[in-house]
């Protein structure tokens, strides 16, 4: 057991924000998810927080644990290295109520790129195969498992500066899809990559491949478009 200081971002009744502070002794393998229901069960019921699944799969409980977005139930507090933990909600979106940020911003930018896939043979009866070492299926091994927790987003520091632009998870999305062998809508998520809010805004500050949880290279996925829209027309031959 260790005993660790918690200082929680909230909200007040007249719609300010203030820090409220807990003590907690805590095993040092609970996470940063447990010590927010025992506050929420021993200290303040009132307390707003988002989770779903507890085993990082949902991604609704990303918010800020030390100034870094994380997921609050895959993050032990030992892991943290401190005992004071300063936890707040995830930045450039609105905040509902204390923890809880409206990912409403996030999910637009998400539907601009047409995220569900459009088939190219709506009639065709034939399974399709993607072969693994095709461009696609290489591409898709790392960038394939976001969980849409808006923790790139948050910590996008163009986003924060010009809150029109897609966003590493969007870009991401769009890059799979325009791989993809079985997909057919490719100039509609052109237009949206290669708009002045798209691709072309990213400064390649590498703040969300440090940020998420399923380890994707975003950047990396975001320089693959920008030099793709020099030859777009391999989207139509894939
Ligand atoms: S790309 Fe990563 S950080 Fe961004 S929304 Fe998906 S899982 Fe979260
Ligand atoms: S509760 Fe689902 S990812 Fe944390």
């Amino acid at each position: 057991m260790a005993t660790y200081r918690f200082k929680l971002a909230r909200t007040d009744p007249s719609g300010g924000r203030r820090g409220d502070l807990f003590t907690l002794d805590l095993d040092s393998r609970m996470t940063v998810l447990d010590a927010l229901f025992i506050i929420q069960r021993e200290y303040d019921p009132s307390l707003s927080f988002r989770c779903s699944c507890r085993v990082g799969m949902c991604g609704t409980c990303a918010m800020r644990i030390n100034w870094m977005p994380r997921l609050a139930c895959q993050t032990r507090v030992e892991t943290l290295r401190s005992e004071s933990i300063t936890i707040e909600p995830l930045a450039s979106l609105p905040i509902a109520k204390d923890l809880v940020v409206d990912l409403g911003p996030f999910f637009a930018k998400w539907k601009k790129i047409r995220p569900a896939l459009h088939p190219k043979n709506k009639d065709s009866k034939e399974l399709a195969i993607v072969p693994p070492d095709s461009e696609f299926g290489r591409q898709a091994q790392g960038k394939r498992d976001c969980i849409t927790c808006g923790a790139c987003y948050s910590v996008c520091g163009i986003v924060g500066t010009s809150a029109d632009y897609l966003g590493p998870a969007a870009i991401n999305r769009a890059m799979l899809r325009l791989l993809d062998p079985r997909d057919g809508n490719v100039d509609d998520r052109l237009a949206v990559l290669n708009d002045e809010t798209g691709v072309w805004r990213c400064h390649t500050q590498f703040n969300c491949v440090a940020a998420c949880p399923k380890g994707i290279n975003l950047t990396d996925s975001i320089m693959k478009m920008k030099r793709a829209m020099l030859f777009p027309k391999k989207f139509h031959d894939k």
